[in-house]
């Protein structure tokens, strides 16, 4: 790519490289390789549950000492800066070398600086032998607090899960309004929530919807919930998501899930998936294109292994 203004880093468990690399191929239409990526497109780092860092880049140089020239001649005056090295894969400087490097920054950087609170932060990295210099803008973590909602049952989607369908329905983007089909205890509503996006959740048990509005009034969000069957539904959405019935708690079988992905395909022409069955053909019945997939491994007391459809529908 050339000249990207981008530079985004990852973390993720590996049971969710997989996962990471649908939302990277979603939201910046590419998949992230080595926990990090290039791109022209600006997220908020704190959308996905993945991405740390972004780099934005001000100047690119194939040697060291050419990037420290030409951060000379940028004059950069700013109180309360902080200055960070981010590390890449493959990047074999030293720590100690890395120390070193800061301070180079740090010396042509006119103002004092402010490592507990900094007002900007400024950061350099490596990668293929190129150097950057750019400002850096971390994620902001607050939304593990959900992991604390004060109701949940022990096949809620995980909050990366979560977090992950909502940027997968949206494509990272603020303004799409979105629909929560089978919302449960409202699992995904609360990232959507926190995201900024405009979200309705709908559920056909009582007990579910009670528990939904309560995880979200305890949050301070407000997003109207519907005690419903998806099927009487008439709200048109952007996109929409579907965390099917896992004959476990709430019985399922072809034909309910047939009739909750039909009913959601009358409401909205992008669609994500999620089940424990692998339900292709019914997706693919129901007038659905499959552009993109993907499974995750469920730990803990019970594991099971749940897929993830991405659908549009067919024009
Ligand atoms: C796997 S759970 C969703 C869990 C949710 N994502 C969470 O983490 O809290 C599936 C939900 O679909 C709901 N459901 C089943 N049939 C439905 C229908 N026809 N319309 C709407 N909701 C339905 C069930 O009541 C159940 O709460």
């Amino acid at each position: 790519m050339p000249n990207p203004r981008y530079i985004y880093s990852f973390n993720y468990d590996y049971h969710h490289a997989e996962l990471c690399k649908l939302e990277s191929r979603h939201i910046f239409n590419e998949a992230v390789l080595n926990k990090f990526l290039f791109s022209n497109i600006k997220v908020d780092p704190s959308i996905s549950s993945f991405i740390k860092n972004r780099f934005e880049i001000s100047i690119s140089e194939d040697s060291y000492s050419r990037l420290l020239d030409k951060l000379k001649e940028e004059n950069i005056c700013c109180q309360g800066f902080k200055a960070e090295y981010m590390l890449l894969e493959g990047d074999p400087t030293e720590y100690t070398e890395r120390l070193k490097k800061l301070k180079d920054i740090g010396i042509l950087i006119e103002g004092k600086p402010d490592v507990q609170n900094p007002s900007i932060i400024y950061s350099i990295c490596n990668s293929n032998d190129i150097w950057h210099f750019g400002v850096l803008v971390k994620r902001n973590t607050d939304w593990r607090k959900h992991k604390n909602k004060p109701y949940s049952f022990s096949n809620s989607l995980c909050i990366h899960i979560a977090k992950t369908l909502v940027s997968l329905a949206s494509k990272g983007n603020r303004t799409t309004k979105l629909l929560d089909a089978c919302c449960g205890v409202g699992t995904v509503m609360l990232e959507a929530c926190y995201a900024g996006l405009s979200i309705e959740g709908c559920d056909i048990n009582l007990k579910s919807i009670k528990h939904t509005k309560q995880n979200l009034e305890h949050y301070k969000y407000t997003s109207r919930v519907y005690c419903m069957d998806v099927k009487d539904l008439t709200q048109k959405y952007d996109a929409a998501i579907i965390d099917l019935p896992y004959n476990l708690y709430s019985y399922s079988d072809d034909v309910i899930t047939s009739n909750i992905i039909e009913s959601t395909v009358k409401l909205s022409s992008r669609i994500v998936i999620v089940s424990k069955s692998d339900i292709e053909a019914v997706i693919k019945k129901s007038g659905l294109k499959i552009i993109d997939f993907c499974t995750v491994e469920k730990r803990g007391r019970s594991m099971f292994t749940r897929s993830i459809w991405v659908c549009e529908k067919e024009v």
